[in-house]
């Protein structure tokens, strides 16, 4: 038997919304992304969002969360609004679009593959859902623990380099904190996409 189990998060399982946030303030630092619980609770109540928890077959603990959600116009714009200009497409009408968002394995728990079978059941989702291609914003987190790898195994490639993309918002957010810079976040981000779903 595995030794862990994915499912989807519900916003009323209150512990497991409490523990899938304490693991993503630890591996990805705090206030950088949809990472407020009262957040994460609005986006758990939108049916184009889902967030997934691997769990300890054994105790229930919480080893690895990942967040998805089919792309809107709304959301698509303002993804282009925060990027160099021309460094997305305008959005053709019909196109279905799906956003990998983060993604996190306790430290103790990596390279066992928990991280590709989370990669696996979002775009699994994303395609129940029509979604033909996927964009996710990719943070280097360190050369042994970055996501790029699994993004690329995907079929994902980097259509734009982005230094310094979460300054802004890291100036922003009262009490942010990147795992690697501290309250003012300077890292580059990878865009990247799958065109093919
Ligand atoms: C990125 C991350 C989620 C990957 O999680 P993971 O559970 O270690 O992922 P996997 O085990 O599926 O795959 C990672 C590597 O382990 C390898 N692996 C998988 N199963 C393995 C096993 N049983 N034994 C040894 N290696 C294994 C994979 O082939 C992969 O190797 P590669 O990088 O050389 O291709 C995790 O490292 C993490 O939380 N990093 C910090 C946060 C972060 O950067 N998140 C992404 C940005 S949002």
């Amino acid at each position: 038997m595995s030794e862990y189990v994915i499912r989807p998060v519900q916003a009323s399982d209150t512990d497991t919304v409490e523990r899938m946030m304490a693991l993503s303030d630890m591996c990805l630092g705090t206030g950088l992304g949809p990472v407020t619980r009262s957040q994460m609770l609005h986006d758990l109540a939108d049916p184009a969002f889902a967030a997934f928890a691997a769990c300890s077959a054994k105790d229930g603990a919480v080893l690895g969360v990942a967040e998805v959600r089919v792309l809107d116009t709304e959301r698509y714009q303002q993804l282009v609004s925060t990027l160099p200009p021309g460094t997305l497409p305008a959005r053709k009408d019909g196109d279905r679009l799906g956003w990998l968002g983060n993604e996190a394995v306790h430290p103790s728990h990596r390279r066992r593959g928990i991280g590709g079978r989370l990669r696996d059941v979002m775009l699994d989702w994303l395609r129940d859902r029509g979604c033909t291609a996927v964009y996710t914003l990719h943070w280097l987190s360190s050369p042994t623990s970055s996501s790029l790898p699994l993004l690329v195994a995907a079929g994902f490639t980097v259509v734009g380099v982005l230094p310094e993309y979460w300054t802004p918002t890291s100036l922003e957010a009262e009490g942010s904190r990147c795992l690697h810079c501290g309250p003012q976040c300077h890292c580059t981000a990878y865009l990247m996409h799958l065109p093919h779903l």
